[in-house]
């Protein structure tokens, strides 16, 4: 891709109504624009980041087992009806099919989906009968509607938002327990390719009226929204929301007694995944079962694992940016490299940079050539902030004596490479 036929142009000042780091520096370097308060428009460069994302989930949970579907947005009223969550839920859109969104209360009758179990459970019990049917696992990756209240931390907190949700369904809660825990190590798999597996902890939540707990992923950063407890030397955490109830601490510190609070490191974080045992929360209202071996009716065995695609791209930048942009890992970025011409115009320049594009792409290196006529001041700042891992600088001085300027954005580090060996820089060869 070339810069100067990108639909979108970076801007030097980031709109004011964009008070988090990751609005400011995505709106600015073109990756997304704001349409209201939570909803974001992803643009070129930002949907290559949100689908790679999205892609590295789709490859960990298809190798967790579970099987993509893709269910409605729109919902009908009645299976939210039906769990209590249709009055329960604050963040449900709820809607007419008269026209328009009203007020709770009055005659809706649909609802934007803002999660899936109410949709999720009826589907896949009408297709398990027997013991033989389970385990089976399903999961989407989907645009979600939730009124949240504030949302003014650009992508981590949406109205409209990406998640991935999967839903797993077993014969016993062993068999749940099994899964879940293999759920946790493809969740750990997922942050680590997307570079927070070093900043991720697997943090103790509030459960719900079927388990004591659920479990957070919590990305540690200072702007983060939930307060967290680290347990020293672990890889774990508490949530504020159970830290204060001792019984639930001691549960996941054997011998923790009053006082031993000052051991646990208080962090901000931001809550980038959800796992959750439901185990017949779902199954109960729906009546969802399967026939045992002995040929008896037993409540199908539910688990939920809900993550943001778009709050993790969110999270990416507040943990991975500096003061001249962001920094993406090679797995997310929207183009390994960034090749700046220096001096467009200049015959054999345009010639070295037309090639070294050409070429890159010929060994699968995805560019994004800056072929625009701005100062070099311009062109690094934009690159900079632009965040590709890599940016391959080509000018005439580089050319008189065969050689280009490879920068690595994470640390900074330059190096002038022949222009021969610049390919197998990139291959490792
Ligand atoms: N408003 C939102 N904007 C962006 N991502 C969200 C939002 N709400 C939830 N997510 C993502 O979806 C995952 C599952 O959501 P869930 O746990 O149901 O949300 P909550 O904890 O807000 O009830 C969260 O861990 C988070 O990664
Ligand atoms: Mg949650």
């Amino acid at each position: 891709m070339r810069l100067s036929r990108l639909v979108t142009h970076t801007s030097k000042e980031s709109s004011r109504s964009e008070v988090s780091l990751n609005a400011q520096l995505l709106t600015r370097a073109g990756y997304v624009s704001r349409l209201m308060a939570g909803v974001y428009q992803f643009l070129p460069l930002g949907l290559r980041v949100l689908t790679r994302i999205e892609n590295i989930i789709r490859e960990e949970m298809n190798a967790l087992g579970g099987q993509e579907i893709l269910m409605p947005t729109l919902h009908p009223r009645e299976p939210w009806a039906k769990t209590g969550r249709w009055d329960t839920l604050d963040v449900l859109y709820r809607l007419s099919s008269e026209g328009g969104v009203v007020a709770p209360g009055t005659a809706c009758d649909l609802a934007l989906g803002p999660t899936h179990e109410e949709i999720v459970t009826p589907l896949v019990a009408g297709f398990v009968h027997s013991y033989r049917d389970l385990p089976t696992v399903v999961y989407q990756i989907q645009t979600k509607f939730r009124n949240e209240p504030r949302p003014k931390s650009g992508l981590l907190r949406g109205r409209e938002f990406r998640m991935k949700d999967m839903y797993s369904f077993h014969t016993n809660q062993d068999d749940l327990d099994d899964f879940y825990n293999r759920a946790v190590v493809a969740y750990r798999r997922v942050y680590e390719r997307c570079g927070l597996g070093d900043r991720t902890l697997l943090t103790y939540a509030s459960g719900g009226s079927f388990s004591r707990y659920s479990h957070e992923f919590q990305t540690l950063t200072p702007y983060g929204e939930d307060t967290i407890y680290r347990i020293p030397d672990t890889e774990l955490a508490i949530n504020r929301e159970i830290v204060g109830d001792l019984d639930a601490v001691r549960d996941i510190i054997p011998g923790y007694k009053p006082g031993d609070e000052k051991m646990l490191q208080e962090h901000k974080a931001i809550e980038v995944g959800n796992i959750f045992k439901l185990v017949t929360r779902f199954s109960d209202p729906f009546g969802a079962t399967y026939t045992d071996r002995d040929g008896e009716r037993c409540p199908i065995i539910m688990g939920t694992y809900g993550m943001g695609p778009s709050r993790l791209m969110g999270a990416i930048v507040e943990c991975l940016s500096d003061d001249h942009g962001m920094i993406w890992p090679e797995s997310v970025a929207p183009y390994r490299v960034g090749l700046i011409n220096l001096k467009p115009g200049a015959a054999d320049v345009d010639a070295l940079g037309a090639d070294l594009e050409q070429r890159l792409a010929a060994i699968g290196i995805e560019t994004l050539y800056d072929d625009r006529t701005e100062s070099a001041g311009v062109k690094f700042a934009d690159m900079d902030l632009l965040g590709l891992p890599w940016q391959v600088i080509v000018g005439p001085r580089g050319l008189a004596k065969g050689v280009v300027e490879v920068k690595k954005r994470a640390d900074g580090q330059r190096q002038e490479i022949s222009v021969e060996s610049l390919l197998s820089h990139f291959t490792g060869g």
